[in-house]
């Protein structure tokens, strides 16, 4: 890592392997030309068994003001920072990293991210919250489930093709989320206010199975993480049935908010234009 004592250059950095993939150098490069921030924000590939390196020398770095770690190395995060706090620690991940006098911070914005997209995109989306229905249990669901507690659902139910793993969310996060098999899935969207998809199904070419939406309550809400393609086949089938539906973008760029913030100082928003440029790569790649 390039020392820079000498200037007043801020650097963060999102690291993952791989991560060539990652939107994220477009997203914090536009807020850093929009404020004039003399700055950088740089894509590191970390493989599993050098990340513990590059944290020690994050550590001791001068240069850096912290970052974002992506998959495969959240937990790992988690577990090497100083200074978790309380969503990370009940996550046990992180995404976000930051450097406070010599001590390394962690924290976890994929939840805030999930919600602050609903909330720009989807005016009283969570005026009622009294069912909400997970599919998938991996690590993106568990930052759902803690959100979606948070803000106030009265029952979460987590449906995953290995019942065990819901089980094990369910444990985790407490009484109010309870786990089942996706063949639950019309009897749990009975009365449903909101339907999240956090599993692969619908990426890119996977198959995805029919849903009939219908169930729902009327004001009831379909979202999903997925968006490469930004219309997945469950919001695509969630529109012909005359559902409202959010797309799973906006939580990518929301959740970049707070990081954005913590290394450089100013808290940014997400702008149609931003979407816009994030929009346009997706279609060249
Ligand atoms: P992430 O961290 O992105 O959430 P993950 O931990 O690999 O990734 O989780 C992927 C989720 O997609 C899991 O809920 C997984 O179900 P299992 O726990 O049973 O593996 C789900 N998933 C992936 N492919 C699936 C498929 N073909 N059918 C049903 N669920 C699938």
């Amino acid at each position: 890592m390039r020392d820079s004592r000498e200037t007043s250059l801020t650097k963060a950095f999102v690291c993952g392997f791989p991560i060539k993939h990652s939107r994220s150098p477009i997203i914090h490069g536009y807020w850093l030309r929009q404020f004039g921030i003399d700055g950088t924000y740089e894509a590191v590939e970390v493989a599993p068994e050098k990340f513990a390196d590059f944290i020690g020398a994050l550590k001791r770095s001068e240069g850096f003001s912290g970052g974002n770690v992506t998959i495969p190395h959240k937990e790992r995060a988690f577990e090497l920072a100083d200074e978790p706090d309380e969503l990370a620690r009940e996550l046990g991940a992180a995404n976000t990293l930051y450097l406070e006098e010599g001590r390394l911070k962690a924290t976890n914005t994929d939840g805030y991210g999930f919600l602050a997209n609903l909330d720009d995109r989807v005016a009283g989306w969570d005026e009622r919250k009294d069912v909400a229905v997970i599919l998938g249990a991996g690590g993106a669901s568990r930052a759902i489930i803690q959100a979606v507690r948070n803000r106030g659902f009265r029952e979460i139910h987590v449906l995953n093709r290995t019942v065990a793993r819901a089980q094990e969310l369910a444990d985790r996060f407490g009484e109010r989320v309870h786990a089942g098999p996706i063949s639950a899935l019309a009897e749990r969207l009975s009365g449903a206010d909101l339907f999240v998809n956090t599993t692969s199904l619908g990426m890119d070419s996977n198959e995805a199975m029919e849903i009939d939406f219908s169930p729902m309550r009327e004001s009831g809400l379909v979202t999903d993480i997925v968006y490469v393609p930004l219309i997945t086949p469950f919001l695509k089938q969630a529109i012909g049935q005359g559902r409202k539906v959010a797309d799973g973008l906006g939580m990518l760029l929301h959740q970049a908010v707070p990081g954005f913030e913590k290394w450089f100082g100013q808290r940014p928003t997400v702008t149609d234009e931003l979407r816009a440029l994030i929009v346009a790569d997706l279609e060249r790649h």
